[in-house]
């Protein structure tokens, strides 16, 4: 009682920017499937936008009613947006994992997932099971001709791009070894002077010491190379960033305690403990697969996303998002309830490294409470000048991303458009203007500014239960959206997308 007066004298005296039921009602889960052509739009499409927006996530936050612990478990479910001729149509398909169908055909929870879940009956009908269902949640990519659901522990889900209906799991025409992961968070480095446009990511494959594998896949997604690493200690890393020379990652400073797991008494991501008094590591790669592994310490913090890397002068620099530690979600918990202030916010933090010297050092660039970054994709991996991400509508605090933030590194300017009391943010992904026109046909002013483009977004609006697909012209996002698609459901909060040029419909 103590605690919950405690939590609603804070409420009150905080004067929240959102409504804490409001926030919750975007964790339902969307059962149903659906396609139509979006005739709810508020605003213009702008006409040069033309392709296919996709978007991944936990469609489902319950099994037949039996609540999933933690959203980053649920059962993936793609959305694709394709914009033709200033319309746009809408679809949602569940990727059709095996672990999703027996589910849904036992209609009750059968897998233990990695942030919690766990069949019913306490620890002893968890005990040894640990099979862990691939949920193809984290993120979706249209790379050679095949759409991708990755999730980082696994091999990625196969779809067809235009009915997203589950083809079933790729091995990248056998790149991929059975039963070798395929990271949720593949870098797409542009190609300059006529060389084509590359994807790269990783696997980990996580143990008392762990190894890193690199691919480089061709625009055909043709294996270029591919190299493993063994670094020291326990990994888990979710995201990397590239440079001309190097895969960069982060090691957070936890250890790994299995036993909880085995016994079935707590999920693998429960067994992390965070380690406030030891280094992050920056490990550097060498892209050319033979060079030396580099690790340089620096201040314990945690990290899932990074922004984007670039090298200059001989330093390297690394944007990422930072938290005080490790925000997980104990099995006692209950994520719909968590206290906001008392979790870390993710922080905007600039990391500069020094090779020759081995030292790091960073500064907080933005304390706001953001997620989920992009930029301009001819900027990954080279110096650039605007960020976008998921923030909060206050600029103090933990709370749920309702605002998105444009920062502008060289002036120090930011903008800020806040869906707040009742709108909910997520990943914005940037789609520069003028995309999918060739460019014989462009003008000459055409893409030539950084931000010169579109941020398309998918957030929630607890108002109508429903979710938007909100357009803002990246120039000045200040001037809110140019156009809001309104869907017909709500599509509960999800993880990363990626826009392709291609107009993919059936
Ligand atoms: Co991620």
């Amino acid at each position: 009682m103590q605690n919950l007066e405690t939590s609603q004298a804070k409420t009150a005296a905080q004067n929240l920017s959102y409504d804490r039921t409001d926030w919750q009602r975007g964790y339902e889960s969307q059962r149903n499937e659906s396609d139509y052509w979006i005739d709810d739009i508020e605003g213009k499409i702008p006409a040069d936008l033309q392709g296919t927006f996709f978007r991944n996530g936990p469609g489902l936050l319950d099994i037949n009613g039996d609540r999933i612990h933690h959203p980053f478990d649920g059962d993936g479910m793609v959305c694709a947006i394709v914009f033709s001729d200033g319309r746009a149509h809408f679809r949602n398909r569940f990727v059709h994992t095996e672990g999703y169908l027996a589910e849904q055909t036992a209609g009750k929870i059968l897998h233990r997932g990695v942030f919690g879940t766990q069949k019913a009956g306490g620890w002893l009908n968890n005990i040894f099971d640990l099979k862990i269902k691939n949920i193809a949640n984290t993120n979706i990519i249209y790379w050679g001709g095949k759409l991708l659901a990755l999730w980082e522990a696994a091999a990625p889900y196969r779809l067809d791009p235009c009915t997203l209906e589950t083809i079933g799991l790729d091995t990248l025409d056998g790149i991929l070894q059975p039963g070798e992961p395929f990271a949720a968070h593949p870098r797409i480095e542009k190609g300059k002077n006529g060389a084509g446009d590359r994807l790269i990511n990783f696997s980990v494959k996580p143990g008392l010491s762990s190894t890193i594998t690199i691919y480089e896949l061709d625009e055909s997604g043709k294996l270029l190379k591919n190299h493993a690493h063994r670094i020291p200690g326990f990994a888990f890393l979710h995201d990397m960033v590239v440079t001309p020379n190097y895969c960069i990652f982060f090691q957070n400073p936890v250890s790994f305690n299995p036993l909880p797991f085995v016994l079935g008494m707590r999920s693998a991501s429960q067994c992390i403990q965070f380690s406030p008094d030891k280094p992050t590591q920056a490990i550097l790669i060498p892209r050319n697969g033979t060079d030396a592994v580099q690790i340089l310490e620096t201040e314990p913090c945690f990290v899932f996303h990074h922004c984007n890397a670039w090298e200059e002068g001989g330093e390297v620099f690394v944007d990422s998002v930072c938290y005080e530690s490790f925000p997980n979600v104990g099995p006692d918990g209950d994520f719909l309830e968590i206290d906001f202030d008392s979790l870390p916010a993710g922080e905007l933090w600039r990391f500069k490294l020094n090779l020759p010297d081995k030292t790091v050092q960073h500064q907080v660039v933005e304390s706001r409470c953001c997620e989920f970054p992009t930029l301009h994709p001819n900027h990954v991996g080279q110096p650039y000048r605007y960020l976008y991400i998921g923030a909060a509508d206050a600029p103090m605090g933990n709370a749920p991303l309702q605002a998105i933030l444009k920062v502008d590194f060289l002036t120090g300017e930011q903008q800020i458009w806040s869906a707040a009391p009742r709108g909910f943010a997520g990943e914005p992904v940037f789609v520069p203007r003028g995309l999918s026109v060739s460019p014989d046909t462009a003008t000459p002013d055409t893409a030539t500014a950084e931000d010169d483009g579109w941020l398309l977004m998918l957030m929630y609006d607890a108002a109508k239960h429903r979710s938007s697909l909100v357009i803002l012209d990246a120039r000045d996002i200040t001037k809110g959206p140019v156009a809001r698609l309104h869907l017909k459901n709500h599509i509960p909060y999800g993880l990363h997308g990626s826009f392709t040029s291609n107009v993919l419909l059936p």
